[in-house]
């Protein structure tokens, strides 16, 4: 049984294999209305959703099978104080397969790590999510025929922004990819990407302020909100809050089969005349959202059937490191005290298991 934290828990072939499972389902879903009949999915979200909550339902009911759950914390046991790990050791006897929005950054790992039936993370605040990154590289690939050899642009909030962290990872395994990250600077990157992913793995990378001088390489445009509920100043909010908006002005130098994404909701970063431009595919990417975790949801439950015994949450087993203390505020450990402190430690450098933040030990 295997739970799905980050996007990298998949192999390229996995992915492959989701993608053509989504393609098939949307091709005949008739074949699949009834393959989850008698199964549960409950959804945990202790964050607000439309799509994502809503798609998860959706997919479910549509494999024939059933859905409960919770939209917001203070309809759950949170509310009084319950632990992640508790809700979600409860509520794995109630389902069969479990969904989970957080907006502590990795506390879809302390729920993993309690739970007897596997957990989606379905967003971790500023850090993860694995499933619109699927949503995204099936919409991709179904736009271009193809997920390497092209120049993606992100634009917006790419320190706050967890779908731009996902699919960056996702990319960064796919031949002769080249990213383009456009923000401003108090927006860009959070390290951990830049360092451990882009130049361990030899990207080919630039950043800009610029998002019309960007423009005319890329194949794809990765639009983002800038994530108001994750600043702690509103000052700064408001001021970075209408950095980018996209117009079908500032579309005119780029190529004609630019595939525009967006993972919404969009605030004002896309003005709504960009609509009805065929290169615009968020709404066949809200759809592609649906049949994608259809896809995923059937391969969890077909492996946990096969093997109910937890596989290890990570590649390499995490240590506890005595006195230390992940720094990041917004980590689930710096939430709540009664989760163990647990990190990686690789070529000297030492990370919070559970958001990735480096420690200065
Ligand atoms: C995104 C999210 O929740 O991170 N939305 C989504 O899941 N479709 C993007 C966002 O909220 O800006």
């Amino acid at each position: 049984m295997r739970s799905l934290m980050d996007i990298l828990d998949l192999s390229t072939e996995e992915i492959d294999g989701l993608i053509a499972t989504a393609n098939d389902i949307i091709a005949d879903p008739e074949k699949y209305q009834d393959i989850c009949a008698h199964k549960k999915l409950a959804t945990l979200f202790f964050e607000p959703s439309t799509r994502t909550r809503l798609s998860f339902e959706s997919a479910m009911l549509s494999l024939g099978g059933s859905v409960l759950g919770f939209s917001a914390a203070a309809n759950s046991s949170a509310s009084k104080g319950e632990s992640v790990a508790d809700t979600a050791r409860t509520v794995s006897c109630y389902a069969d397969i479990i969904a989970m929005r957080h907006p502590a950054e990795g506390a879809p790992f302390a729920a993993a790590a309690a739970s007897s039936v596997p957990i989606i993370n379905a967003g971790d605040g500023g850090h993860f999510h694995p499933t619109q990154t699927l949503t995204d590289l099936l919409t991709i690939s179904r736009e271009k025929g193809r997920l390497g050899n092209m120049t993606v642009g992100f634009c917006g909030d790419l320190k706050y922004g967890r779908t731009v962290h996902s699919l960056l990872n996702a990319l960064s395994r796919y031949e002769n990819v080249k990213m383009v990250f456009i923000s401003p600077r108090e927006l860009a990157l959070p390290d951990y990407l830049r360092e451990g992913v882009l130049r361990q793995k030899g990207i080919l990378w630039e950043e800009t302020a610029d998002l019309e001088g960007a423009m005319p390489q890329l194949d794809v445009l990765y639009m983002t909100r800038i994530q108001r509920e994750r600043f702690s100043d509103p000052e700064q909010y408001n001021r970075l809050k209408d950095s980018y908006i996209l117009t079908l002005d500032k579309l005119a130098c780029a190529k004609p089969d630019l595939a525009i994404l967006h993972p919404l909701p969009r605030v004002n970063e896309i003005a709504v005349e960009v609509d009805d431009d065929p290169r615009a595919c968020y709404f066949k990417q809200v759809l592609c959202g649906k049949f994608i975790r259809m896809a995923l949801i059937l391969k969890l439950l077909d492996e946990a059937k096969r093997d109910p015994v937890p596989a290890p949450l990570y590649a390499e087993t995490p240590v506890r490191i005595e006195g230390a203390v992940c720094p990041n505020p917004r980590c689930i450990t710096s939430e709540d005290g009664r989760i163990p402190r647990l990190f990686h430690k690789k070529n000297g450098v030492c990370r919070c298991a559970y958001c990735e933040t480096q420690l200065s030990l």
